[in-house]
């Protein structure tokens, strides 16, 4: 069986891009491949967090994603401050990876200029994910298009390392779906929908109830030339739209676009399709918002299994620089 590790981060909302990039495909996966899903909440505090605000993110996140569809029965779900072994790996990693290489990750440049204070572990962020990925062996990482880079870079760092001290990581291949890939921003259709951006009518989230779903969908920006077109350069706003209903749908956007002639109808389709999309997932959050407990005990079945491999990866890689025994 193929093994399958992604991850995502604790802080904000999850949003309809997350949904619709990630979180659907893993649950898809989970089923025929041995599946490993990580809370990163490392990952968050690369951006100052209120004190404590992590840990209630961190399990809400993980009734969010048991809610839309991940069976800790099934995968493993885990945080990643559960496992100490990521932050260790991190350092041989960082010490593999160059300057260069991190100067040159988009998602560094894009949230280093929205910052005012530039943490070192921003810089060094893609080290720690390609940790995340490399302690699992892992074959596939189902991501959003804006990974692809990361995943791309651990495995120019797992090549290198291998090559400096033998075979120690397997190679990672990203698995980015077909419909659903990059959701952009309602607001801004040439920026991702993010949970970061100050655009909150620009960004579904995961909760919205069905008026602010409609509403959001509704006043989405579009263009001024009517014709209902999948072009992403030239109709970014409508080929959004197109690929929110495709996704949501099932459906190829381009050939929905023929079945509409104005863009009303076409948000009040999208609408609606949303908002069926995401209705079993909002009740069944409910239930495990009310029991919290279950998620922790869960939490901690997942955390066990995921350093059990970490641990073994880890040794493997620190026998093989050759780092001196401690017993
Ligand atoms: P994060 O938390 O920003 O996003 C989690 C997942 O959601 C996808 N995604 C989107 N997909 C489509 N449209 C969008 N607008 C959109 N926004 C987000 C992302 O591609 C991602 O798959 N660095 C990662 C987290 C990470 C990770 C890992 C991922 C840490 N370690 C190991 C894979 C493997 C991140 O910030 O994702």
């Amino acid at each position: 069986m193929r093994r399958v590790l992604s991850g995502i981060q604790p802080t904000g909302q999850l949003h309809l891009g997350n949904y619709l990039g990630a979180v659907r495909n893993w649950a898809k996966m989970q089923h025929d491949t041995d599946a490993f899903f990580c809370i990163v909440d490392l990952h968050s505090i690369t951006i100052p967090q209120e004190p404590g605000a992590i840990g209630r993110e961190s399990l809400r996140l993980a009734q969010m994603l048991i809610a839309a569809g991940l069976d800790p029965e099934v995968c493993t779900l885990f945080v990643q401050s559960h496992v100490r072994e990521h932050t260790e790996c991190s350092w041989l990693l960082e010490c593999t990876a160059s300057f260069g290489e991190l100067s040159r990750m988009a998602q560094f440049k894009d949230k280093s200029d929205r910052q005012e204070f530039i943490s070192a572990g921003l810089f060094t962020y893609p080290a720690l994910q390609a940790a995340d990925i490399l302690l699992y062996d892992t074959n596939d990482v189902p991501v959003g298009a804006d990974q692809r880079q990361h995943i791309e870079l651990t495995r120019d760092i797992a090549e290198r390392f291998n090559y400096r001290y033998g075979e120690t990581f397997v190679l990672p291949a990203a698995v980015i779906p077909s419909a659903g890939a990059r959701v952009m921003d309602l607001q801004r259709p040439t920026d991702k929908m993010s949970k970061s951006l100050d655009s909150p009518k620009g960004t579904i989230d995961l909760l919205d109830q069905p008026d602010q779903i409609e509403k959001k969908i509704r006043s989405a920006v579009t263009d001024n030339d009517g014709e209902v077109r999948f072009d992403v350069s030239n109709k970014p706003g409508v080929s959004n739209l197109l690929s929110i209903l495709g996704a949501a749908t099932d459906k190829d956007p381009e050939e929905l676009a023929s079945e509409y002639s104005q863009y009303g109808p076409l948000k009040a389709d999208a609408a609606a399709a949303v908002v069926e999309l995401l209705a079993p997932l909002q009740a069944r959050f409910a239930e495990l918002e009310a029991d919290p407990a279950e998620t922790t005990r869960l939490l901690a079945t997942g955390a066990a299994k995921a350093r059990s491999i970490a641990a073994a990866t880890l040794t493997r890689a620190k026998s093989n620089i050759g780092f001196l025994p401690d017993s």
